[in-house]
């Protein structure tokens, strides 16, 4: 038992909040599937409460996050701003940290600065020879994130294109292709953000698309919120459109109930 404990390296550090909160059946070490679908447990099957989803990620984020003094203070400058608290959660920014590594990315495009708090996240993730281009139509915003990337020390990599992404995207033609694209700001915008996507990445690029669930929302054909429809515009385009490869995951977290899609560019592009 020492010698596992040794390697597995349990942390000592996982927040107390989790003990608090009665989440019954689904706790229980003993619970097994058949005892749930016999009923047992039946009032667990109605869904997580928002207090047990808190709790598992706060767990997650301490133990796979852990305290970063950069990415809590853009988050806190951003606020101090007055700007909206709609940075991804720190789980999906590693998420996208990760992907990132794991596509070997060295050139990566985000669509929709805000803080820079996603930004960080990227940069982090391109090297000292990559770059990210990120796009931000607000000045004042564009302004907090500059501060906040510069002093996470990834500055260098991370040029900041202030205008909108409909404008400024057709600049960026030309160059070597994207790796990765993060999309991530209007959500009425985003089947031109994913056409730019498509023509600015090449085959193997992945594209995130951030907010892909509203909180249940996209699943409503009658929905009458211009933002919905977007996503939902997005979505399938995803679909339909021979130049992506896509699945989308449901997302539960600090920020709510919302989700993300994953495409791949396919050798259509
Ligand atoms: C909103 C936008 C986002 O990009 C997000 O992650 C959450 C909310 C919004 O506009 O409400
Ligand atoms: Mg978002």
């Amino acid at each position: 038992m020492a010698i596992l404990r040794g390697v597995m390296r349990i942390p000592t550090s996982v927040p107390k909040r989790t003990d608090a909160v009665d989440i019954g059946c689904a706790r229980s070490p003993n619970t097994r599937l058949d005892e749930r679908l016999r009923g047992r447990c039946a009032e667990q099957m109605t869904g997580p409460t928002e207090a047990q989803w808190l709790a598992v990620d706060e767990y997650l984020s301490a133990l796979l996050v852990g305290h970063d003094e950069a990415l809590e203070q853009a988050v806190t400058d951003q606020r101090d701003a007055g700007m909206p608290d709609i940075e991804v959660a720190p789980l999906n920014g590693k998420f996208l940290h990760l992907l990132a590594r794991i596509a070997g990315a060295r050139r990566v495009l985000e669509i929709g600065t805000l803080g820079g708090y996603s930004t960080i996240w990227l940069a982090r993730a391109v090297g000292e020879e990559g770059s990210v281009v990120t796009i931000e139509a607000e000045p004042a915003h564009a302004r907090v994130a500059r501060g906040s990337i510069d002093r996470a020390g990834v500055g260098e990599r991370v040029e900041i294109r202030v205008g909108r992404g409909e404008d400024v995207l057709p600049t960026l033609s030309g160059g070597e292709p994207f790796d990765l694209v993060f999309i991530d700001a209007d959500k009425q915008s985003n089947t031109i953000y994913l056409d730019w996507a498509a023509r600015l990445g090449r085959p193997g690029t992945v594209v995130v698309v951030d907010n892909v669930g509203r909180g249940g929302a996209v699943a409503d054909p009658d929905t009458d919120r211009s933002d919905v429809r977007g996503t939902q515009a997005g979505l399938a385009m995803l679909a339909a459109d021979p130049r992506f490869d896509a699945t989308a995951l449901q997302t539960l977290d600090a920020k709510g109930w919302d989700g993300i899609a994953v495409a791949l560019l396919t050798d259509v592009v």
